[in-house]
């Protein structure tokens, strides 16, 4: 007799867990997932973790383009044992799964990032670390041991500092560098403007800056100029303050954390940035790299062409171009240039197993999750983490064998129809 599958074993631990009165820490529903974690966070978190560019269409756009593909199933193909792995850069992980970069995770819960390690280190789901990170990428590779980590980059306008980060990810054991192309500039994201809100600018989400040493040598004390703040502009200096190592009153006397925040929105990004600046990343490190954000099939053609190891399609989950393609209607188009040279992952609207699997269908080698963890860490911490990645698994399983297919390799563009 075969094991049971991940779907059913999981399925029994839920319904059993039931009959002793225990529910799961989070809902299974993206939509219940979502109205959740809202409720426990802040108006401006909410804001910024759920808000897009402009009328929020690529958002639309991401989810409609799953939507417009269905799946077609197909029967008596013996789905008894079902494989999920994939092999990556080397490395064979038992699902075809990663969690997205995500910046500021500290908006979502205390223990952040770190959280997010242990929970994905658990699961050997590899994490990318992003460059916006709450808490040091050290502070997240301390606490995961041989499981696997990526690092994603954005190249700052220093070539010192995006040197630094490399090395240090090389130190802290990552496996890949993703560089993020798509946010040489924030998008005009109309809910944080509305609530004049963005958390950099408290000293949130800078911690792979603030525990650099390339980063602290570009400070320069300062204090924050203009006329009398008010009740919230003080509250607001605290935050600064607080989020800076070294603790509020010292900062404050010293000026580093408002010359931390005033520095960081100087340099951290290059809107100047051309596949000319490539060669010093790959002069710095033997590690694959990765671009995040390729949408254009030219731009995947010029990926391969500049010797890059991997493109991640990806519209940031709608954050940056308003009217943009859905992320899944630009993949087959950036598959078919690549033609099987190097993998392509995509993110941007993956909800459930049934997404994972059409984009795994349309040549995908793997996916990115992204909203969806930062809803359970929300709602749970750690542990809500490791449940999304859980029912991700097991959704996925259930797809795959209710749909004919044993393995990964068996997913492919004739299970899918398009409307
Ligand atoms: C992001 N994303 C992102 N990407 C990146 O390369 N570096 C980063 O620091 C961040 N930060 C970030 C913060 C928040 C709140 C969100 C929602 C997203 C983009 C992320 O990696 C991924 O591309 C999207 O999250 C995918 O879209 P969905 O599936 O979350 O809608």
């Amino acid at each position: 007799m075969s094991e049971p599958g991940l779907g059913l074993r999981r399925q029994t631990d839920v319904y059993l867990a039931g009959v002793r009165g225990v529910r799961q820490p989070v809902p299974f529903s993206f939509a219940k997932l979502e109205s959740s974690a809202k409720r426990r966070m802040t108006r401006e978190a909410y804001a910024y973790i759920a808000g897009g560019a402009g009328l929020e269409g690529t958002i639309d756009a991401n989810r409609a383009a799953f939507d417009r593909r269905r799946i077609v199933p197909r029967m008596m193909r013996d789905v008894s044992d079902r494989d999920l792995s994939i092999e990556l850069f080397g490395r064979r992980l038992p699902t075809p799964f990663l969690t997205a970069p995500i910046g500021v995770l500290e908006l979502a819960h205390r223990d952040a990032d770190v959280a997010v390690a242990k929970a994905a280190a658990s699961e050997d789901v590899p994490m990318i670390f992003s460059n916006q990170a709450s808490r040091s990428m050290e502070d997240c590779a301390a606490v995961m041991g041989d499981a696997p980590r990526w690092f994603q980059l954005y190249w700052s306008t220093s070539n010192e500092l995006v040197a630094s980060f490399v090395s240090r990810a090389e130190a802290c054991g990552c496996d890949a560098i993703v560089v993020t192309l798509d946010t040489t500039m924030l998008g005009w994201r109309c809910r944080d403007l509305d609530l004049a809100y963005l958390p950099f600018s408290v000293g949130k989400g800078i911690a792979q800056y603030t525990s650099d040493p390339v980063f602290r040598s570009l400070l320069k004390p300062g204090k924050l100029e203009g006329g009398k703040p008010t009740l919230k502009g003080v509250r607001s200096m605290l935050e600064v303050n607080h989020a800076y190592p070294g603790g509020v009153f010292k900062n404050m006397r010293s000026g580093m954390a408002i010359a931390a925040v005033r520095t960081f929105l100087s340099i951290y990004s290059r809107p100047s940035l051309t596949w000319d600046d490539l060669p010093f990343l790959r002069e710095r490190t033997k590690l694959p790299i990765l671009l995040k954000g390729i949408q254009h099939p030219e731009d995947a053609r010029l990926a391969v062409e500049h010797g890059v190891d991997g493109i991640v399609v990806s519209t940031h989950g709608g954050r940056q171009v308003d009217g943009a393609l859905g992320s899944l209607d630009s993949l087959p188009r950036v598959v078919a240039a690549v033609d099987g040279r190097i993998p392509v992952l995509l993110d941007s609207g993956i909800r459930g197993g049934a997404d994972v699997f059409k984009a795994l269908a349309l040549g995908a080698r793997a996916v990115l999750i992204g909203r969806p963890f930062v809803y359970g860490l929300a709602l749970a911490g750690e542990e809500g983490v490791r449940s999304v990645l859980k029912n991700f698994a097991a959704d996925l399983d259930l797809t795959m064998g209710l749909s004919g297919c044993r393995s990964i390799a068996e997913i492919g563009a004739d299970n899918l129809e398009t409307e």
